[in-house]
C-alpha cells in the first residue's frame, strides 16, 4: 500500500495519518514531523527548515525531497508508506515519481482530503498535540476528555509554534498556490481520489477506509 495523503493546512491529514497506519501497519512519513524532530535535536536540517517554518513558508525542495529520498529507502517502507505533507510543490512530486521508479515502485492512490479554506483558521488554532505521544486534539471539535491532558498516554498538550493566526494565514495562501496544479499533476496520473473533510473525524477515515478496502 503506497500511499499520499494531500490537503490544505488543516485539513485532517494527520488525524487520518494516525488512524490509517494504525490499521494498515504501514510507516507514517510526514515531512512536516521530520523537520519538526530535526527543529528539537538542533540538528543541521532544524536549522535550515527553522527559518521558512516560522513564517509558514515552504522548506525549499531540494531539502525535502533529500529526506524524503532518504526515508523511503529505509526497509520498513518495504511493506508500503503513507506520506503526509509531501508531495507539495510540482517539483517535489515529479522527484517522487523518480524515487519511487528507482525502487521499482509505484503509488496506489493520493488520497485529498478537501476541506473549505474559511474553516482551516479555526481548526488550526484552536488545535492542541500531545508532546508524548504526537495524538491531535480540538479544543471544541475534538477536545480531550482532561483539559491540556492526552487521552492516550496522559502527556501534556501543547500549541505547535505555527499555529498562530498571522502564520496560519501565510500556510494557507502559501499551500493554496500549489494546490491545484499538484492535483492537476495526479488527477492526469490516474492516482487522485477525493475525500469530504467536512465530516466527523470517524466518518471521514470510514471514507477512507472504504477506499482502501480494495487494496488488501
Ligand atoms: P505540516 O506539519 O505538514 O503542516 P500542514 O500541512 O500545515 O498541515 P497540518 O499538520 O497543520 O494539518 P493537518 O492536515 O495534518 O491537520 P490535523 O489533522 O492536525 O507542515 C508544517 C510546515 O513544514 C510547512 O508549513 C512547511 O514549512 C514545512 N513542510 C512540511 N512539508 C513540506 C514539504 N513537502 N515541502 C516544503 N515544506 C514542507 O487537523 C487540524 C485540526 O483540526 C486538529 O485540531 C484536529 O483535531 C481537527 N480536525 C481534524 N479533522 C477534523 C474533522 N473532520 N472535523 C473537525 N475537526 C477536525
Amino acid at each position: 500500500m503506497n500511499l499520499v495523503l494531500m490537503g490544505l493546512p488543516g485539513a485532517g491529514k494527520g488525524t487520518q495519518a494516525e488512524r490509517i497506519v494504525e490499521k494498515y501497519d504501514i510507516p507514517h512519513i510526514s515531512t512536516g514531523d521530520m523537520f519538526r524532530a530535526a527543529i528539537k535535536g538542533q540538528t543541521e536540517l532544524g536549522l535550515k527548515a527553522k527559518s521558512y517554518m516560522d513564517k509558514g513558508e515552504l522548506v525549499p525542495d531540494e531539502v525535502t525531497i533529500g529526506i524524503v529520498r532518504e526515508r523511503l529507502s529505509q526497509d520498513d517502507c518495504k511493506k508500503g508508506f503513507l506520506l503526509d505533507g509531501f508531495p507539495r510543490t510540482v517539483a517535489q512530486a515529479d522527484a517522487l515519481e523518480n524515487i519511487l521508479a528507482e525502487l521499482d515502485r509505484q503509488l496506489n492512490f493520493v488520497i485529498n482530503i478537501d476541506v473549505d479554506k474559511n474553516i482551516l483558521m479555526e481548526r488550526l488554532t484552536g488545535r492542541r498535540i500531545c508532546k508524548e505521544c504526537g495524538a491531535t486534539y480540538h479544543l471544541v471539535f475534538n477536545p480531550p476528555a482532561k483539559d491540556g491532558v492526552c487521552d492516550r498516554c496522559g502527556g501534556e498538550l501543547y500549541q505547535r509554534a505555527d499555529d498562530n493566526q498571522e502564520t496560519v494565514q501565510t500556510r494557507l495562501e502559501v499551500n493554496m498556490k500549489q494546490a491545484q496544479p499538484l492535483m492537476d499533476f495526479y488527477e492526469e496520473k490516474g492516482y487522485l481520489r477525493h475525500i469530504n473533510g467536512q465530516q466527523d473525524i470517524d466518518k471521514v477515515f470510514a471514507d477512507i477506509q472504504e477506499l482502501l478496502g480494495g487494496l488488501q
